[in-house]
């Protein structure tokens, strides 16, 4: 088997006295989609912000392609291969779609200094072709010239999630990227994205609290309850696992479909 793109070890973090994410590992290999679960509060966002290097761990290690990025700032992970959105779109509303796309490409290709961020032209040749290409492949195109404020939810998910995607990272960590997205929208959605990733051959990790979403998407599905990763499996494995469902929905829903809600 290759050698997993990334890997965890032993990973947690305290706040004080507060535990928010304990005892995790483990691997994912290259180009595999997965879904993380659980209820709120268990820990989803606090592992993927140790990860890409939002938070310093309090103990165990990562890697990512074979190098160990464990509490490295999150802008050098960045740089090395990780992307990532937030549970709030990350754009700015004052500028059109293609600008947002344009200055997501001219930041990737920037050199990492201060100099280099000031003194990079939003407007290379290069920044262009990318942020064209990306506005295609994320199928909004057709929004290129409207300011990002007066944009649909969903295409402004689609927006952030492009430009998470330019300067080619090679595993990109999704929070949440359906929320607030209407049930009939999200399929779509989530289509337009997955397709666009795998065309770029992009390894993700995306949290997700529905799970029929989950359930079309996700390869392979980590349940997480109180800090830590209580199941590791197949979508049939850990979503058909009446435990699981219990403590990550509590008991009063049934069946997979629609069994964990956000409130
Ligand atoms: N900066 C912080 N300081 C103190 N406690 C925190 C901090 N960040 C997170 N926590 C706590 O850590 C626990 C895990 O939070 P986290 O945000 O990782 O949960 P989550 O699974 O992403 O939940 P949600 O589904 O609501 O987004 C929660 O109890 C939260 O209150
Ligand atoms: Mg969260």
């Amino acid at each position: 088997m290759n050698a997993p793109i990334l890997s965890v070890r032993d990973l947690g973090k305290r706040f004080g006295a507060m535990t928010a994410a304990r005892d995790i590992t483990l691997s994912v290999p290259a180009q595999q989609t997965v879904g993380v679960i659980g209820s709120n509060g268990a820990g989803k966002t606090t592992f993927i912000n140790m990860i890409t290097g939002h938070l310093r761990p309090t103990n165990g290690t990562i890697h990512f392609e074979q190098r160990d990025i464990t509490g490295l700032p999150s802008r050098r992970i960045t740089g090395m291969g990780i992307s990532r959105s937030f549970q709030v779109a990350q754009i700015f509303p004052s500028l059109t779609v293609f600008e947002n796309m344009c200055a997501a490409a001219a930041v990737c290709r920037a050199p990492k200094n201060l100099l280099g961020h000031l003194y990079t032209p939003l407007r290379s040749k290069e920044s262009v072709a990318e942020a064209e290409t990306l506005l295609e492949l994320f199928e909004i195109a057709r929004y290129r010239d409207t300011l990002a404020a007066n944009l649909p939810q969903g295409i402004r998910k689609l927006l952030d999630i492009g430009m998470a995607v330019a300067g080619s990272p090679r595993l990109l960590l999704l929070d949440e990227p359906t929320s607030g997205i209407s049930i009939e929208e999200k399929f779509g959605l989530m289509q337009v994205v997955m397709s666009a990733l795998r065309n770029r051959k992009i390894t993700v990790l995306f949290v997700e609290h529905d799970m029929e979403i989950v359930e079309r998407f996700a390869e392979r599905v980590l349940a997480f309850y109180d800090g830590t990763v209580i199941a590791d499996g197949t979508p049939s494995e850990t979503l058909g696992d009446e435990r699981i469902q219990t403590l990550i929905s509590g008991p009063r829903l049934k069946g997979a479909a629609g069994a964990a809600r956000h409130v």
